[in-house]
């Protein structure tokens, strides 16, 4: 089934969160044939959560730590997370790898660790501005794809990727459609060749400057199999437009 994933970011209060779900889920009641995730800041999970336990929309948190537990002080573990229904983790966000510092090392830890805890992860891969005018795309996409999945190659099936060309995100400024089919396809190839017993289960998204206007032309190639959608999702009318966009 198709994905489409809001990421809020460091957006939106707990009270806040509350709103846009009484505005949001009235909007997507009868949507019936695609998955909506939604992937509030680690503060807005709680109230989330009790408001969507009955509901079809799904829970996703931005980040994770891999430890079990213990001695992480500001950290988050998936235990955490699936305690408060958490079904999909959002890890390597080219934010979380750029701002943050985060290393291919720790996304494949962090990778590891879902996998363990049976919690699905988004791993986010995408190249920035300068090395696309490099023509590094592919190489810089199928390097950190197998760093990410090094040692869990056996699990390709387990996972979902979005492709986020760095300079698409929040710029307004989105990939074309056609580019991000051939990255897609490219990924796609990738999988069955680090698993041979890859069944084509990972979906793969594509995020930077989703909107409702552009995503049904995202939606309509063929190796598009969902969005992640940061700014556009932030208002829920925009967002409800987009899940029901194709
Ligand atoms: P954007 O962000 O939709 O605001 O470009 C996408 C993302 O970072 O996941």
């Amino acid at each position: 089934m198709k994905l489409i994933s809001a990421n809020w970011k460091m957006n939106l209060t707990p009270s806040q969160s509350v709103q846009y779900l009484q505005k949001f889920l009235p909007l997507v009641e009868d949507v019936r044939d695609r998955e909506i995730l939604l992937c509030p800041p680690f503060t807005s999970l709680c109230v989330a959560y009790e408001i969507l336990k009955d509901k079809e929309v799904k829970l996703g948190a931005q980040n994770c730590y891999y430890e079990k537990k213990g001695a992480f002080t500001g950290e988050i573990s998936l235990s955490m997370l699936k305690d408060l229904g958490v079904s999909y983790v959002i890890v390597g966000h080219s934010e979380r790898r750029w701002i943050f510092g985060e290393s291919d090392e720790l996304i494949n830890k962090k990778l590891t660790a879902c996998l363990e805890e049976g919690i699905r992860p988004i791993l986010c891969v995408g190249e920035r501005i300068e090395e696309r005018e490099a023509g590094l795309t592919f190489k810089v996409v199928e390097t950190q794809i197998r760093l990410a999945l090094s040692g869990i190659e056996a699990f390709t099936d387990s996972i979902d990727i979005a492709y986020e060309p760095v300079w698409a995100i929040g710029t307004g400024n989105p990939a074309t459609p056609e580019d991000a089919q051939l990255v897609h396809a490219f990924i796609k190839d990738l999988l069955y060749i680090l698993n041979p017993k890859h069944e084509g289960r990972t979906r793969v998204l594509y995020g930077g400057s989703v909107n409702p206007q552009n995503a049904s032309h995202f939606m309509a190639k063929r190796d598009v199999d969902g969005l992640l959608v940061g700014g556009a999702s932030l208002d829920p009318e925009a967002f409800a437009k987009i899940v029901k966009s194709f």
